[in-house]
Order: C-alpha cells, then sequence, then structure tokens
C-alpha cells in the first residue's frame, strides 16, 4: 500500500465553502445566509464554529463568543440575536418579541449543540493555550445554559427537558408537529397582526412553512410576551410543550462534551455527570416506543409519543444514549427504503421524513428534504456505534449533494436540487469538516522520496517468530492457517460494518491459536500451491491476515500511519523466505511489478522468491488487499474454489462504494487513489472508465459516464488512512 501524495480532490470546493463564510461573516459572528437569515443564529453558530475550528482558530471561537454575550441572565441561550444593522427584513423582530429589559434577541432558545463545538475548537486548535482560555471563558456559561435547561425545562426532574416553540426544535415545520400545533384553537381577531417576510427572499412559498403554520408559531411566541417569559407560567399555559428527541439528544451528547471540558480545565464535573446518567438513562427509556421500534418525542400536553417516523429519531445514536440494541434497531430503519437504502436509487440519503409515508414531501423544508445538518450529526452516531459504512454513505452525500447542486440550505431528497437559501453557511461549515476529517491530507503526506530512502534501510519486524514450529506437513499448515483465519474472522471481524475489533482480537484464545499455526508457517513450502486461484487465496488471505497481526501486535491506535513504514516494515516467515506485507503485494500478488512511485521491482533478478510471483497482474486483488484503513476494501475471506466470484463481487462493492462518485452535472469522476497509484494495473488510464463500467450498477451516472468516457474529467479523493475499528 501507498501513502497519499496528493492534495487534489475537493480542494476547490472548500474554497468555495470558505468563500461563503466570508461573505456570511458580519464581522463578529456569521449569518446563516445572506438574505433569508441576516442576523445570527443559535445553534447554525454552533455548527459553524465546528467548519471554521479547521483552518480559523480564532473566527471559531469569535462565533460562539458573539452568541454567548447575549446569553440571558437566566442561562438561556436566545435563538436569534438581533443585528441592529440588518432590521426590517426577517419577522419576528425584537419589536414583535418583546424580551425583557429590551434585549436585541428572540425570547426562546434552540438545540445546545454549543459544548459540542467548544470541544472540537479545542481539540482541533493550533494554539492550545489560546484555546484553553477560550474554555476557561466559555465552561460557565456552558454550564449556566444546561442549568436553565435541567431547572427551568425540566421542573419534574425526569431528565428530559421540554421545547415551548416549534423553533426551539430548530425543525420548524417538521410534521411531528402537526398534531401538537394543530391543537392550538386560534381565534383569528385575537391573534395580533404580523408580516411574513421570509417569502420576500425569491424561496418559493411550497418550500416554506404554510401560513396557518405560521399563525400558531405567532399565537406562541404572544404568549410567551404576555406571560413576560415567566417560565413558571409559561409551563403552566402553553400548550406546546414537547419533550423533543432532537433537542434531548443533543443536549445529552452536549453534556457529556460540556464533561471533557471540565476534564480538561480541572474543573468539578460532579453535576454533569449526573445529568449524563440520567438523560441518558430517560431517553433509553422513556423516548423508546417499544411497540414501534423507535425513538420519539414525548407530548406533554397530550401525555403521549409522538409516532410520527422523522429522521430525528436516529439522533439517540449521536447522544451515545441508545442501547447496542436499540442502535441495531436504528440502523436497520436508515437502512431501509424508508430512509434511501444504499442503492435504492433516485433518491440521497438520509430525508428528514419517511420516504414511504403519504404526506412525504421531498421539496418542503423539514417535510422530507435532505438536511446537511441532522444528517452529520446521525452519521457521527453510527459512526460511533460503529456502522462505519452507513456512516460513510450518509458522508458521501453530505459531500456530493454541495458540490453537484451548490452550498444549499436542503435539497430535494429525490433529485439532489438545492432549495431554500443558497450560500447557507452550516452546509459549507460542515462540508469543511467532512473533507478535513474524513479525507485527512495532513496525516497521509510523506514525501515519495524518504519512503524509498526507507525501503533500503527498514527493519523487518518478523511477526510469526514463535520458537514451536515443529510436527506439521506443509499442506497441513496452509489448510489449518486458512481455518484459524476464518475462526478469526468469524468471531472478530464484522462484514457489515466492515471493522475489525482489534482489541478483543487480542485477548482471545483465538488469536493465542492463530499466532501457533502463523508460526509453523516457518515450515510451509508456499511453491506447493499450484493454481493460480490457490496461490491467490492464499497470499490475500495471508496479507489480509498479517495486516491485521500488525496492527495488534505493534499497538496501534488509530492510523497505520503511526508506524512510518508499517507495509514495508512487518513480515512473515514462510518456508525458507521472509514476506513483508509490501512483498507479498507487489512481488507475489502484483507478479512482481513496481510498487507506484518506485523506480525498482520489488524482486530483484536473482531473488528466489521471483518463482512465486503470480503470472499477470489481476487488477481485482487492489478489491480484497485490507490495509487497516478506512478507504481500503472491507476483509473477506477468500477460497481457491470461489476465487472468481469472491473477486469480482469484491471489485463490484468496491466500485460501487463511495470510493466511486461520478457527477454528471460537472462531467467529473472522483476515484479512489487505488485507481491512480495503480492505473498501469487497470490498463493505463484510458481503460480504467471501461473497467469501471464492467462493475458499476445500472443507473443514470454510468450512463452518464458511458456516453461521456471521452471527456469526462478525473479527480482523485483523498485517502482516510484512519483505523477500520
Ligand atoms: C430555519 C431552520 C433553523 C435554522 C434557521 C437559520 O429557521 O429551521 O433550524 O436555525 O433557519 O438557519
Amino acid at each position: 500500500m501507498f501513502g497519499d501524495y496528493s492534495t487534489r480532490g475537493f480542494k476547490e470546493y472548500v474554497k468555495v465553502a470558505k468563500g461563503i463564510l466570508e461573505d456570511n461573516w458580519t464581522g463578529s459572528y456569521t449569518k446563516p445566509s445572506p438574505a433569508l437569515y441576516p442576523h445570527q443564529w443559535n445553534w447554525d453558530s454552533g455548527f459553524i464554529a465546528i467548519g471554521y475550528a479547521h483552518y480559523d482558530q480564532k473566527k471559531a471561537q469569535q462565533e460562539i463568543l458573539s452568541l454567548f454575550e447575549h446569553q440571558w441572565p437566566n442561562g438561556m441561550v436566545p435563538q436569534i440575536v438581533f443585528n441592529p444593522r440588518a432590521l426590517g427584513n426577517y419577522f419576528p423582530e425584537p419589536d414583535f418579541w418583546q424580551a425583557p429589559d429590551g434585549r436585541l434577541t428572540s425570547g426562546i432558545t434552540m438545540p445546545p449543540v454549543h459544548a459540542t463545538a467548544c470541544l472540537h475548537i479545542y481539540r482541533k486548535a493550533k494554539d492550545k493555550m489560546l484555546a484553553k482560555d477560550f474554555l476557561k471563558t466559555m465552561f460557565p456559561r456552558l454550564l449556566a445554559s444546561h442549568q436553565y435547561f435541567y431547572r427551568d425545562r425540566d421542573p419534574d426532574h425526569s431528565g428530559l427537558v421540554y421545547i415551548r416553540h416549534p423553533w426551539e426544535s430548530g425543525l420548524d415545520n417538521s410534521p411531528a408537529w402537526d398534531a401538537p400545533i394543530g391543537r392550538i384553537k386560534l381565534n383569528k381577531k385575537k391573534l395580533p397582526r404580523y408580516e411574513r417576510k421570509d417569502l420576500m427572499h425569491g424561496v418559493p412559498a411550497e418550500q416554506r412553512p404554510g401560513d396557518d403554520e405560521y399563525d400558531r408559531y405567532v399565537y406562541l411566541v404572544d404568549l410567551f410576551r404576555r406571560l413576560g417569559y415567566n417560565e413558571k407560567e409559561i409551563y403552566r399555559d402553553c400548550p406546546f410543550l414537547i419533550q423533543d428527541i432532537l433537542f434531548n439528544s443533543i443536549l445529552c451528547r452536549a453534556n457529556r462534551d460540556l464533561k471533557d471540558i471540565g476534564g480538561i480545565l480541572d474543573e468539578d464535573i460532579a453535576q454533569i455527570h449526573g445529568w449524563i446518567e440520567t438523560s441518558s438513562k430517560a431517553i433509553s427509556q422513556e423516548l423508546w416506543c417499544s411497540g414501534c421500534r423507535k425513538f420519539e418525542s414525548f407530548d406533554l400536553a397530550a401525555g403521549d409519543h409522538i409516532h410520527t417516523a422523522t429522521s430525528a429519531s436516529f439522533m439517540p445514536l449521536f447522544a451515545g444514549a441508545a442501547s447496542e440494541d436499540q442502535a441495531e434497531i436504528l440502523y436497520n430503519t436508515i437502512n431501509s427504503l424508508s430512509f434511501c437504502a444504499l442503492h435504492q436509487g433516485n433518491c440521497f440519503t438520509i430525508p428528514n421524513y419517511d420516504m414511504t409515508k403519504k404526506d412525504f414531501d421531498p421539496k418542503n423544508y423539514w417535510r422530507g428534504p435532505v438536511w446537511i445538518n441532522v444528517n452529520w450529526m446521525i452519521s457521527q452516531g453510527l459512526k460511533n456505534y460503529g456502522y462505519q459504512e452507513k456512516a460513510d454513505d450518509m458522508k458521501q452525500d453530505i459531500i456530493q449533494l454541495p458540490i453537484r447542486f451548490g452550498f444549499h440550505e436542503y435539497f430535494d431528497s429525490h433529485t439532489g436540487k438545492g432549495y431554500g437559501s443558497s450560500g447557507f453557511s452550516w452546509t459549507a461549515a460542515l462540508f469543511i469538516n467532512l473533507v478535513s476529517e474524513y479525507y485527512d491530507k495532513d496525516k497521509n503526506s510523506l514525501p515519495w522520496l524518504k519512503q524509498r530512502v526507507f525501503y533500503k534501510t527498514k527493519k523487518k519486524k518478523i511477526l510469526n517468530k514463535l520458537s514451536e514450529s515443529r510436527g506439521n506437513s506443509s499442506e497441513d499448515v496452509s489448510s489449518r492457517l486458512m481455518t484459524s483465519i476464518g475462526d478469526l474472522k468469524d468471531k472478530f471481524y464484522d462484514l457489515n460494518r466492515g471493522r475489525i475489533d482489534y482489541a478483543a482480537m487480542k485477548a482471545s484464545s483465538k488469536y493465542v491459536r492463530y499466532l501457533e499455526i502463523a508460526a509453523r508457517l516457518q515450515a510451509f513450502d508456499p511453491a506447493l500451491l499450484s493454481t493460480s486461484s490457490q496461490k491467490k487465496a492464499f497470499w490475500i488471505n495471508l496479507y489480509n491476515t498479517i495486516i491485521v497481526h500488525g496492527v495488534v501486535e505493534l499497538g496501534i491506535v488509530s492510523s497505520v500511519r503511526e508506524v512510518p513504514h508499517f507495509f514495508a516494515d512487518i513480515a512473515y516467515q514462510v518456508g525458507k523466505f521472509t514476506f513483508t506485507a509490501d512483498e507479498i503485494e507487489h512481488g507475489i500478488l502484483r507478479a512482481n511489478a513496481r510498487p507506484p512511485y518506485n523506480p525498482f521491482h520489488m524482486f530483484k533478478k536473482n531473488d528466489p522468491r521471483r518463482k512465486l510471483s503470480l503470472q499477470g497482474i489481476d487488477p481485482r486483488i487492489h478489491f480484497a488487499l485490507v490495509c487497516g484503513s478506512r478507504s481500503c476494501p472491507p476483509i473477506r475471506f477468500y477460497d481457491a474454489d470461489h476465487m472468481d466470484e469472491q473477486l469480482d463481487s469484491a471489485a463490484g462493492n468496491f466500485i460501487n462504494s463511495s470510493e466511486v462518485i461520478i457527477l454528471p452535472e460537472q462531467n467529473k469522476i472522483f476515484l479512489s487513489q487505488i485507481f491512480d497509484w495503480y492505473k498501469k494495473d487497470f490498463g493505463g488510464r484510458d481503460n480504467i472508465f471501461d473497467y469501471l463500467l464492467k462493475y458499476l450498477n445500472e443507473d443514470k451516472e454510468s450512463e452518464y459516464l458511458r456516453q461521456n468516457i471521452d471527456r469526462i474529467k478525473i479527480e482523485y479523493l483523498f485517502y482516510d488512512w484512519n483505523l477500520n475499528h
């Protein structure tokens, strides 16, 4: 395997995304979009700061500090902070809210993503001293805002806080609110006069909430101001009181992150610890509807769960509040037709409302489109529970939607078309975050020259060195080794999630057994493998296993890049010879072809191991060799009798995964670096497309490629070297 020497890929789009944030920057914070949302929004600033954290620490800090300057004395962080110079283009503004003490804010709050954002800023910070000072300033403010929630929004100490306006949920016109706001009986005559301004900015009415909904939004604001924003009285009188699943999940996650911040600062975190315990338990038990097999918000006024199937119900994954069993059920729902299962075609992952419902609307705001922020949180949650592949699918769509359709507020879940405002800040910010984290180029750059020098100076680490190596005939050891690899696979490789439980494996007796058998390879003569299928199966399995063995033995935590020359360094003794991972790959499986960026063949002329090389390169091996990294193919077990089918299926899986993205609108195809490093193996650049077309599923994109083979442009994806655990 080879390092990533390229920083091509999404660079130009990252530039566009940064430009959007720059344009929306007001001098002390970033507005969500150029015209539709001209002030500062609460959770938008959290997401925006997460993006800035990757390239402008000061702005990231400033974004959050600006918002918290307007924190109310009771700890509440307002949903909107108004810009006095931009009044007149939005409704409702301060004259309507009438917040106490003439504050230029709205009188409600929003999902508290800020502790999460602050911790992220600290982790990414180049200037750690500055970041620590920032955390010191923020800790008491964040604590006060969480205290506000548990004091004023959870009067019964249930561990769950309520929201009192749909705008507080962040998902304004979610179908989940239809019933609770539908119950509000309006006397239109008593409703204050108002004029909607959201339709003045060119966004069609069909993409926005309706007038009936707006009447009810206004009714609630009017109630709050009549009650002087007294929380106790609002609790008594408000017809809309919901223990929202999204809000509580975000708060639960924020508690975890606040606890970590407290830990960094050596603060007392006992209270936060208590919140984490009670809130995750309450989410897992009280907001779980076992009959419906999903998480749901609880309608306090109606005394019942709200059974609407929106994407908010996956948020306990982000909170870390779902049990493993609940997580599996959520995963199955996310991965179903209701939420655009993989390869279903004609949709993007994941719409924010169940696509099979009659009132699903792919265009209307929170009633069906794809939203970047919610999906970003869900994909993080999936990843934390180990559903890496699905998390990656979602990330792929989060990345490709803005590339294809622009940095919009939300996207049509069928066509991908961008809706709402263009130049939308959190879409840009979270795009920057994903591109930086998922394709983290910094970790990968290693000048190829150094790598070559290393080839000459390296010391091999022979991993199968146990002294016991007697007692078995050659053939016997080969098949026993395969059985033992199969056992490890059954027990510790999760094929669905494409991950390996390295820690459990190291501690197991099966692993000890494997080590014993691996040691016997010393007595195995690889020349006994006669057919090409036998050779491929043996060496592919051996390669895949030596990588896993290397990760375990060298105690690698997050990336094979921790050991500078991992693939050239780890080796097995097989019969009289030693083979490093690179030698197995290039010397044997790639028929002694030159490794990329290397002028020399793996085995020199008189190297006796040349006799063992395969004859000719089967490029499908690239989809079968794992490399202990996220961008590699998932691990599989190969057997000689089914070699062809298995390699075809490995190629099909890889080529239809997020490592190959076709963008007809831009006449571009993004390809895994594997197709760059090994282009010769695929018959050179001119033949790569024919090769891909053999395996690509038939759909609009593959048809586009077929028609435009001579003019489509290739860009290569960054390589993700993070460990697949
Ligand atoms: C809309 C969204 C909300 C967002 C705001 C500003 O009101 O529903 O979640 O914070 O716009 O972008």
